[in-house]
């Protein structure tokens, strides 16, 4: 991996969770961000959304302060999506959240909200645009317009629409102080790096902003890392793979076998932006061990939440992400800063690793004494309960006599017998290895 990406992405490695906002007119017909291609809106059907759109309960701090009760440490909002609408005040249009009965510069707002609490601030932003008369339509692979005859022998001029894609970048990066994040989304078919006029648009982006870190959809998508895994990373390449819905199966490396940075982003139920019919939520038990696993491989998880109209966050989420939240003040030492252990994922949950540090999590509840596979008693030097800093008692007994190269431990009195684990989310053990 370069120089720069590792030196760049640090802060980024180390705070391992962060959260992710879809929120935009889409909240309001509440089927996900991508109702007007999925229904073939056109721009004036959905034009109702902006005459509507009305988040009178629009405050970012409770959205922040929720990230933070959760453990997060980073917040990206979508400032625009495909849509095209901005929460920005964009000048180079009228589309956007100051033109709406909203009558506010939405991201100024959390921008200010995030640097108030303390977290890093991220910013979306669609290099897709299904409300500018200049981005192909007919025959596109998912512009609202694909199927529409009318548009079939259109002149667009796709200079005009890149000069106004990078003019927004460019206020964003020259507009709201520091970013710390910037996601684009995202190159399909032949719209990829050149045809975005990435590099040009990444100079620019270095040119305001040299510490921030860019995702690699300029490039790449859910469905190829880009030129990030390669030998040669291009300028586009960006700062990590962002793997969509799914947690790679080995993490993700380079050519080389190298890990590099990446970033599972993932729904809490089955949509981005807000979708009032989807109770599909995952649980705080489910969420708290992918957290673990994508950290385990080495990855980020962005989770998201879609605010709805009015601007809360779904109950379900808000709920989920405190139990969530309950886990990690406990446990986040196991996860900020942590990553790919030496030793091999044990058959009862999964090791996470700083230096000579290793997390044991615990999911499966022994019958007896639980082997810490690959850890022998003689590299032992202390094991704690990191929820209550409690010792962890040791499990050999006359039925491990067997195993006597690894190290046992007991959820109790006397190994021979089974209990159940303080914590059926993941016990998290803290062993400390002999230097
Ligand atoms: C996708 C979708 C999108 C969502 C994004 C998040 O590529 O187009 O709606 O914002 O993934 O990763």
């Amino acid at each position: 991996m370069n120089r720069e990406i590792k030196e760049r992405t640090k802060w980024f490695m180390d705070a391992r969770f962060g959260m992710f906002i879809h929120w935009g007119l889409y909240s309001i017909p509440a089927c996900g961000e991508w109702v007007m291609s999925q229904k073939e809106m056109t721009i004036e059907e959905y034009r109702k959304y902006f005459e509507q759109f009305d988040p009178v309960d629009y405050d970012p701090k409770t959205w922040v302060r929720l990230a933070k009760e959760a453990g997060m440490k980073y917040v990206v909002l979508t400032a625009k999506h495909h849509d095209g609408f901005c929460l920005f005040d964009s000048k180079l249009t009228d589309y956007k959240a100051t033109n709406t009965k909203a009558g506010l510069d939405l991201v100024r707002e959390f921008v200010d909200a995030c640097r108030e609490e303390g977290l890093k601030v991220g910013l979306y932003f669609s290099i897709i645009d299904w409300h500018h008369p200049d981005f192909p339509k007919y025959g596109d692979r998912q512009h609202p317009m694909r199927n529409n005859a009318a548009y079939k022998d259109e002149k667009i001029d796709f200079d005009r629409y890149l000069d106004y894609m990078h003019g927004q970048v460019k206020e964003l990066v020259t507009n709201y102080g520091k970013l710390d994040l910037l996601w684009f989304d995202f190159s399909y078919d032949d719209m990829t790096g050149e045809k975005w006029k990435a590099t040009d648009l990444i100079k620019m982006v270095r040119h305001y902003q040299p510490d921030v870190i860019i995702d690699n959809r300029l490039e790449g998508a859910g469905d190829n890392h880009g030129s990030i895994a390669t030998e040669h990373p291009l300028i586009y390449s960006g700062d990590f793979a962002s793997p969509e819905q799914i947690i790679p199966p080995k993490g993700v490396c380079d050519v080389n076998g190298e890990p590099i940075p990446w970033e599972l982003c993932a729904t809490m139920n089955n949509h981005w932006g807000y979708c009032n019919f989807d109770h599909q939520y995952k649980t705080p038990e489910m969420l708290v061990r992918k957290l673990v696993e994508c950290v385990s491989k080495g990855g980020n998880m962005i989770l998201n939440v879609g605010p709805d109209a009015k601007g809360n966050i779904p109950r379900e989420s808000v709920e989920i992400l405190r139990e969530v939240g309950k886990w990690m003040s406990k446990n986040k030492e196991s996860i900020y800063g942590c990553g790919i252990s030496n030793f091999e994922k044990p058959d009862w949950g999964r090791y996470t690793q700083k230096d000579n540090v290793i997390y044991a999590h615990v999911y499966e509840t022994p019958l007896g004494a639980l082997p810490l596979y690959g850890i022998s008693p003689e590299q032992l030097a202390e094991i704690t309960y990191l929820a209550d800093g409690s010792e962890v008692k040791r499990g050999e007994a006359w039925n491990t006599a067997l195993y006597k190269d690894v190290a046992f431990v007991s959820f109790g009195e006397d190994p021979v017998f089974t209990y159940p684990l303080p914590d059926e989310r993941d016990t998290v053990l803290k062993i400390q290895l002999k230097n």
